[in-house]
């Protein structure tokens, strides 16, 4: 299959506004070559220039030819830059730091697809509005057990984004990468999010997450930004924001939004958390090969999490040490990826994919942190109850409006009839008005004779109480009355604040 389409435009790792072609730069990995292209030239002068010399003197001196052996003995250097390819990286260089876009240091934007095609126009409607330098970006698509048009979509989105006359747009080095995993699990809401798929699905995503990551992370790069397709709304400094603070590995809060009848807003990304005593207790129950998932009942674990220690007002730079991560945006440090962290496919002290990540960067002395009051937002898809219920209000709605139509029409149609004011209506109209009046007063007149008698008797009920309280109360006198558990509601309520069996998620 033909997979290599041609950019028109783009920039490569090594390509700076030198003016060269950009074809010469778009399918081969070349760093340093307009160095290498450079002193080739001045070696091949100085070459052609020792070939004249020594013919020169071969014919004035032919006693030169004694000294051959001499002539042949070329310089380390030039052994050295004759290797075609070869190629020399400085992983000093690239080791990470809080002012990346002013030192020109390369980021690898990655992102796991899996029948995407319906956000991808969003996706890149994000990486048009990325002030990251697009130059330092490379991007890595990994797409994988799409059934739908992902990868032809992918590929058009790409030929437009690196075509676009705007020289800001275009991004640098493109991999995309297929690999099927054979996903078991259906990719519907329901499925998706049920607890029992959740350690295998978290085992795959981890693998493939694994493999984008190997294939497309060059020695160039400084960074490894992970982003899932579906954010909605993010901050267009994003990458800065996150890599001002120079951790290695850090995540924003990542909250969804909601219709209003389920409450406007919701925290989505529950796999950004501190390790608490309860889960580590509980991990210790748990066979070697299980996985602890966050919010499901069945695992009820009492972390901190990032999710819900947001506030809206709060400092957006504000950071949280985190032990578990959530994978819709992540920065990381390449070095850490290249110190051998990972994302288990296997269970890595009870977690897997992202979370897992986390702990294992953790347990190998990277910092990892969480930004609570910064805040990403995913895409809301209605699970199959929310469109039932979406479904119900829009009948109710559409028959509120046919009664509403009903009446009016029933209204028009009566003042038409009755426009005459001399007609019998009028008169019956008057007689009724009457009538009505005076049964209206009457009814009135009832209810306040009711109203007394009730009045009364509960004054004569309340005297009759109080006087046998005030001898129960003169019975007990003395004695020591124990309220019932007071004691245990505080804790009972701060376990009841919690909220259990929302959905947890890493796509
Ligand atoms: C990108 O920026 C434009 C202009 O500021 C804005 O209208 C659009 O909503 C942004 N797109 C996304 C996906 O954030």
């Amino acid at each position: 299959m033909y997979r290599h389409s041609a950019y028109p435009n783009g920039y490569a790792s090594n390509k700076r506004d030198d003016g060269e072609p950009f074809s010469q730069y778009l399918h081969r990995f070349q760093p340093r070559q307009t160095h290498l292209h450079q002193r080739n030239r001045i070696l091949k002068l100085l070459g052609l220039g020792c070939v004249l010399t020594f013919f020169g003197l071969l014919i004035l001196h032919p006693s030169t030819r004694n000294h051959l052996p001499l002539l042949g003995v070329a310089s380390p250097a030039v052994k050295h830059f004759e290797i075609e390819t070869l190629r020399y990286y400085d992983l000093e260089t690239v080791q990470g730091t809080s002012r990346g876009w002013e030192r020109e240091e390369r980021v690898l934007l990655c992102t796991p697809l899996r029948d995407a095609e319906e956000h991808l126009r969003m996706f890149f409607n994000h990486l048009r509005n990325f002030t990251y330098p697009h130059h330092l970006i490379d991007l890595a698509f990994l797409v994988s057990d799409s059934k739908d048009n992902t990868e032809g979509l992918l590929t058009q989105l790409l030929e437009e984004l690196q075509a676009d006359p705007d020289p800001k747009q275009p991004y640098g080095e493109i991999s995309v990468i297929h690999k099927d995993f054979g996903q078991k699990v259906n990719q519907d809401v329901e499925s998706r999010h049920g607890f029992a798929a959740q350690a295998s699905r978290r085992k795959l995503m981890a693998q493939a997450r694994n493999w984008l990551m190997y294939s497309a992370l060059r020695p160039t790069h400084s960074w490894v930004y992970w982003r899932d397709a579906d954010v909605e709304t993010a901050p267009v400094t994003l990458i800065e924001d996150l890599m001002r603070h120079d951790k290695d590995v850090i995540v924003p809060n990542v909250w969804r939004p909601l219709p209003d009848w389920l409450g406007g807003e919701q925290p989505y990304d529950l796999n950004s958390w501190q390790e608490s005593e309860t889960a580590l207790a509980l991990a210790e129950t748990l066979d070697e090969d299980a996985v602890i998932v966050e919010g499901y009942a069945e695992y009820a674990t009492w972390r901190p999490h990032l999710a819900y220690l947001r506030d809206p007002y709060g400092d957006p730079d504000m950071e949280m040490e985190i032990d578990g991560v959530g994978g819709v945006s992540i920065l990381a440090k390449a070095r850490v990826f290249r110190a051998g962290v990972h994302f288990p496919a296997f269970s890595f002290e009870k977690h897997a994919e992202t979370e897992g990540f986390g702990k294992m960067a953790k347990r190998m002395g990277f910092s990892v942190v969480g930004l609570p009051h910064y805040t990403v937002w995913h895409l809301y898809e209605p699970s199959e109850q929310d469109l039932q219920h979406m479904q119900e209000m829009e009948a109710e709605r559409n028959s509120r409006a046919q009664e509403e139509k009903e009446r009016e029409e029933r209204m028009k149609r009566i003042k038409e009839e009755f426009k005459d004011p001399n007609s019998q209506w009028e008169k019956d109209k008057a007689g009724i008005a009457e009538k009505t009046r005076q049964e209206e007063k009457a009814a009135a007149e009832k209810k306040a004779a009711a109203k007394k008698k009730v009045a009364a008797e509960t004054k004569e009920a309340a005297e009759k109480t109080a006087a046998e309280e005030k001898a129960e109360q003169g019975e007990q006198a003395g004695q020591k009355i124990q309220s019932p558990d007071t004691a245990s509601t505080s804790e009972e309520s701060v376990k009841v604040k919690r909220p259990l069996g929302k959905k947890a998620s890493s796509d």
